[in-house]
């Protein structure tokens, strides 16, 4: 059965940018996202690059990950810097305490992250420690990355091989100072924030992007204290985490869910509207010509592991329920691009809402993957806002928007509409009044598959692919769309 939805694209009222930086990544130091997933090391019989796999790079090429955020999380406020240069036999080994208690022997350091970026094509996000680390470390690993000059940390860089800097754009300042980054109160961390990022700066050419530790989920308080205390010009983003969990207690499985957890997952990935409406009213205030980005950089479903993997590895499948977590968030990002400049989806590889999951030598799309793939279209491009009228996705006595939508007009003058129908059960019929466009032709592409837990496996890679979407009709300005239920959808508008 098909429901009636109502869509305007305003064609003619083209907006801001919807930044690229919104396509960001991560890579913790956890479970098997780094070693195993992007690294496996020189004398690997894995094909690779300086040690990083050649098959993830084409991979993260492919989908345009704009940047890569390293290397934490939590890790990052336990990190040394200085641990991870030079000749990696005589790198001091560390414990990670956060995740699985597994020696870390920081063979994958500074020069590897970087490099590695510089092979995929990313712009790096370095999370600095500020929980346990000290200001004059994180000043020298700018200066260690940035400084062209003549200077203590830039003729380490030289020595240890790397003659011009990277000039790495965008700094973390800590990663949740209310949490595993230190337990601060926000006053304190206020403080603590402006006297780190003081000695951040005076190392790079042009501006670096620092970004300050945000509000876990709904804590609007955190937000109002750090915009009220620390100074505009002293930060360029504001971070906020958010993930799709049902109960941090009972988060569930990752493949064999019910339907009222699929509901419950949906209701917690659209809760990322309502926080970025509130999280940006306060900003407004302090900072009403919106020069401070929201930097949504984790984002993301979380279930109980794999069965069978090590708990504090986090490693979990990713089905067509993870594939609407990211159709109707990118969604919503878009619709926000104003405010939301910056986002980073948790995480890369092997760990949480992964895009790609290794085993030994072999490796898979995900749902997720091809949604973020599908949608790249929408980097750099101009929004068009839309309205939209939708049906209700019902389960018993709860019910959620259906259908979720996002337009925008790229460089070349083409219109990519993203639509999603979360409804699990039910197909949606569409119509989209194109306001002041002037098409005359629509492709597509779309992902769907039978059931919402349908997903990939290293013996099924392609269950769950892209493939081309023949339900649009286009006549005159009127487009009409059959959405099929739990299914994603990318038009083409030329
Ligand atoms: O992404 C996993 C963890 O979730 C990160 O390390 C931390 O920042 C967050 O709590």
């Amino acid at each position: 059965t098909f429901g009636q939805n109502e869509i305007t694209v305003n064609a003619d009222d083209a907006k801001q940018i919807i930044s690229k930086q919104i396509y960001g990544h991560f890579a913790e130091h956890l479970g098997r996202c780094v070693y195993g997933g992007f690294y496996v090391g020189e004398n690997s019989k894995i094909p690779n690059t300086a040690g990083v796999r050649n098959d993830v790079v084409a991979a993260l090429k492919k989908l345009k990950i704009a940047n890569l955020r390293w290397p934490g999380g939590c890790f990052a406020d336990t990190y040394h810097w200085k641990d991870g240069i030079g000749p990696k036999d005589k790198r001091p080994s560390m414990v990670n305490t956060w995740w699985g208690g597994v020696t870390e022997n920081n063979s994958f350091g500074t020069h590897d992250f970087l490099n590695m970026c510089e092979l995929i094509g990313t712009e790096p996000y370095l999370a600095g420690n500020v929980g346990s680390g000290t200001v004059q470390e994180l000043s020298d690993w700018v200066q260690y990355v940035n400084f062209a000059g003549e200077s203590p940390m830039s003729n380490l860089r030289k020595q240890n091989g790397r003659d011009k800097p990277w000039n790495v754009k965008y700094w973390g300042v800590g990663n949740e100072a209310w949490g595993c980054g230190g337990n601060m109160r926000p006053d304190y961390y206020a403080d603590i924030y402006r006297k780190y990022s003081t000695f951040m700066t005076g190392w790079s050419e042009g501006n670096i992007f620092r970004i300050a530790s945000g509000a876990n989920s709904s804590d609007y308080n955190w937000t109002e204290v750090l915009m009220k205390n620390i100074p505009g010009n002293m930060v360029s983003g504001l971070a906020l985490h958010h993930y799709s969990v049902i109960d941090w207690n009972r988060k569930g499985p990752s493949t064999t869910f019910s339907e009222d957890q699929y509901f419950t997952t949906m209701q917690r990935a659209l809760f990322m509207d309502s926080l970025i409406i509130k999280h940006s009213a306060i900003m407004d205030k302090y900072d009403p010509r919106k020069r401070i980005a929201l930097v949504v950089d984790e984002w993301g479903g979380w279930y109980d592991v794999e069965p069978g993997s090590n708990p504090g590895f986090l490693y979990q499948q990713n089905t067509m329920r993870d594939a609407m977590i990211a159709g109707v968030t990118l969604n919503i990002f878009h619709n926000h691009s104003d405010r939301v400049r910056m986002a980073n989806l948790a995480q890369t590889i092997n760990v949480l809402q992964a895009v790609l999951l290794t085993n030994e030598e072999k490796m898979i799309l995900t749902p997720t993957y091809h949604v973020m793939e599908m949608y790249n279209v929408h980097q750099d491009a101009k929004l068009l806002p839309i309205t939209i009228k939708t049906k209700d996705y019902t389960l018993g006595n709860k019910k959620l928007p259906a259908v979720s939508c996002s337009a925008s007009r790229d460089s070349l003058g083409v219109t990519h509409i993203s639509l999603v129908n979360i409804d699990a059960k039910n197909g949606q019929d569409i119509t989209l009044n194109l306001k002041g466009g002037k098409y005359a032709a629509v492709t597509g592409r779309i992902l769907a598959s039978g059931k919402i837990e349908d997903h990939n496996t290293f013996e099924n890679p392609d269950k769950v692919k892209p493939a081309t979407f023949n339900g649009a009709v286009l006549k005159g300005t009127t487009l009409t769309v059959k959405l099929p239920a739990c299914s994603v959808v990318v038009l083409e508008l030329k």
